[in-house]
């Protein structure tokens, strides 16, 4: 399966075997070639056991995968584009993957990442069974017409997507060739980069990031960007 027809099929999952996922996947996972939204700013990705992380879910797995990043502007969505680019490609390798806003990095197990700070982790691993979905209906998700000023087919792979408590807090407006993405100012600039990373898998070519100073104010939300589709 490809990442663009992943979009419509994943799915968090929190039911794993335990077993923990070999040095050939690993091997894989980590060549895999991530597309930033914005490549000057540094991170580093990890894949570390479990004692190197804090976190009270009782199903959390042997291995996850850490980000951490140069605290630039834009660092955000940047990670929320790159690690959503690995949820989808974690799971077209037959793994179960979810997003882990409530891990920390141990203390204890870990030192500090010096000029770089912790974003967040993805617990990912052999999942108990399928735990993907088989139909749109399985998405949760608000309708088109809350996150956009134009029904528009081109967003839908956005709309999908996943977000800290399923806040979805993106808006997006049409202007000419270009759709401007905003965030609410209570939901995170994480989930903004998740949603663009849905984009970006969709229209893999054609996609372009880039932010203009003549865009409108949108209140109660921040302008994140615009692409072109
Ligand atoms: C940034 C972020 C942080 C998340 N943190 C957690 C978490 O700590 N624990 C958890 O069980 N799920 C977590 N999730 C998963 C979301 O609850 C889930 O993506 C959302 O409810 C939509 O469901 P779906 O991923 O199955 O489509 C997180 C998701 C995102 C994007």
């Amino acid at each position: 399966m490809t990442l663009n027809e992943m979009i419509f099929k994943r799915k968090s999952c929190r039911q794993f075997i335990g077993k923990p996922v070999d040095a050939e996947m690993i091997e894989r996972i980590l060549s895999f070639e991530l597309k930033p939204l914005y490549p000057e700013i540094k991170v580093r990705m990890d894949i570390v056991s479990r004692d190197k992380v804090k976190c009270i879910c009782p199903w959390t797995t042997p291995q996850l995968i850490t980000i951490y990043s140069e605290e630039a502007e834009g660092y955000l969505e940047n990670i929320g584009f790159l690690f959503q680019q690995m949820d989808l490609y974690l799971q077209t390798l037959g793994l179960g993957v979810c997003w882990l806003g409530m891990g920390r990095m141990n203390p204890k197990t870990t030192t500090a990442v010096e000029g770089m700070k912790f974003v967040i982790m993805l617990a990912f691993g052999h999942p108990k069974g399928d735990q993907l979905r088989h139909d749109l209906k399985g998405f949760k998700r608000k309708p088109m017409e809350q996150i956009t000023d134009e029904a528009d087919p081109r967003l839908e792979p956005a709309r999908l997507a996943p977000s800290a408590v399923n806040s979805q807090p993106w808006y997006f407006t049409h202007e000419g060739d270009a759709i401007h993405v905003y965030c609410s100012k209570k939901g995170s600039r994480l989930d903004a980069g998740i949603a663009l990373a849905h984009l970006y898998v969709s229209n893999e070519e054609a996609f372009r990031f880039f932010k203009t100073d003549h865009v409108a104010d949108l209140p109660g939300y921040t302008y994140i960007g615009s692409v072109t589709l």
